[in-house]
């Protein structure tokens, strides 16, 4: 669609109404789109001020420095205006090593060290009580690749962790995502902030009756060329009361679904969508669009073998090969799936047992979605730092099976 060439005031502000763009002057008979429009600064934030004591404490142990502002971006000329840009961020492949793979199946040197490992409920989730994640061997963090893989996400309270620590584990874990828009830790590009004051402070007023995009189901980053494999979020500061996160199994919603039902689904591929979005170089007055890449709707896990589900309510946007009417339906259907059954989720509060230290949640994005519970309204401080690491291209392997059938657990 070619850009609409309005002559006239009155057709100018026709297509503002059109394209919900509010910027367009008349100059002469030009149009001028003013692209930095709802583009974020960039740059220092000016909220140091407002950090919570934890996260200040964390940071001036481990020599972060927030004296030019907080949180970082970068810088607003890097920052995409065209959605052409955003594909070109991350569009070619890299190598990507499987951490978990050559792991001791037993785990003998992470559970050896830990005091206590506690399944939090039969399908997912893990706790690891006694270790800390700064201190472990790449021994060991190949079998907590390998955990994370089975159990899709595992927890570790009581964390003395720096910043460069996190990122350092990482890296081990995949290529890290350096956002090109999201805040970060000042000086480390590659931590990006969960702070729910800062999303306050930028505009987003959410309500105990209007919770924003923070309480959407949804899979980190899954728009990537090559997705995101593990996240690592480790909150420095943790209400007293709620803030919890819930994550749901992909493995295990796959294994909810009918024989007939997974046939259907096996090898089909859809549509998954960035959270930010761009102008189209081509057709900047039609407003904003989000980077799209097609992966594999049921995917194989290159770890445990096992069929997962792989879509969320916040960024899988269409079925490849069927109808929208039919896409819609059945996405509707398999969104539930995920949210609907409690068996297949594990709720987490963070909270430490010792005061001044935080807690870490690494999970598998490729075999899970999560939704962070807001049910504290801000009220009382939460501050966290967050490392994902991209993983491998997206594959479905027709010989695989699921969890179930795997484990000989009943499929009835
Ligand atoms: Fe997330």
């Amino acid at each position: 669609m070619s850009p609409p060439t309005a002559t006239t005031t009155d057709e100018i502000i026709h297509s503002l109404k059109a394209t919900n763009l509010n910027n367009i002057a008349d100059e002469g008979k030009e149009i001028l789109v003013d692209l930095t429009k709802g583009k974020p600064a960039g740059g220092y934030s000016p909220f140091a001020h407002l950090l919570p004591a934890p996260t200040l404490a964390r940071y001036k142990k481990y020599g972060i420095d927030t004296s030019k502002g907080y949180p970082e971006a970068p810088p607003q000329s890097e920052i995409p205006t065209f959605v052409d840009e955003a594909y070109a961020v991350r569009s070619e492949g890299f190598l990507y090593v499987e951490r978990g793979k050559n792991a001791d199946p037993e785990k003998k040197a992470l559970f050896g060290a830990a005091t206590e490992v506690r399944h939090l409920t039969k399908h997912i989730g893990t706790e690891i009580v006694g270790l800390q994640l700064q201190a472990l061997t790449d021994q060991q963090r190949d079998e907590l690749a390998l955990l994370i893989a089975e159990r899709v996400v595992v927890f570790f309270r009581d964390q003395d962790l720096s910043p460069q620590k996190q990122l350092e584990l990482g890296e081990y874990y995949g290529q890290v995502e350096k956002h090109p828009q999201a805040v970060h830790v000042p000086g480390l590009p590659g931590i990006t902030i969960i702070w729910p004051e800062y999303y306050y402070q930028t505009g987003v007023k959410n309500s105990f009756k209007r919770i924003g995009y923070t309480g959407v189901w949804h899979t980190d980053l899954v728009h990537e060329h090559q997705p995101a494999g593990i996240t690592h979020l480790h909150n420095d500061t943790i209400p007293e009361v709620g803030g919890d996160t819930v994550w749901s199994s992909g493995y295990a919603a796959y294994d909810k679904l009918s024989p007939a039902l997974q046939k259907f689904l096996d090898g089909k591929k859809a549509v998954y969508v960035s959270a930010h979005s761009y102008f189209d170089r081509n057709d900047p007055l039609n407003g904003k669009k989000r980077v799209e890449r097609e992966h594999p709707i049921v995917r194989t896990h290159p770890v445990t073998g096992w069929k997962s589900l792989y879509l969320n309510r916040a960024m899988t946007d269409r079925i490849v090969g069927l109808e929208p009417g039919e896409s819609k339906v059945l996405l509707e259907y398999l969104f539930g799936v995920f949210e609907k059954n409690l068996d297949i989720q594990v709720r987490f509060n963070w909270k430490p047992t010792k005061k001044g230290l935080g807690t870490s949640a690494l999970w598998d994005n490729r075999v899970s979605q999560h939704n962070a519970i807001w049910d504290y309204e801000n009220t009382e401080p939460r501050h966290g730092t967050r490392v994902t690491s991209l993983a491998d291209l997206p594959h479905f392997d027709p010989e695989s099976k699921s969890q179930r059938q795997s484990l000989g657990l009943s499929l009835d």
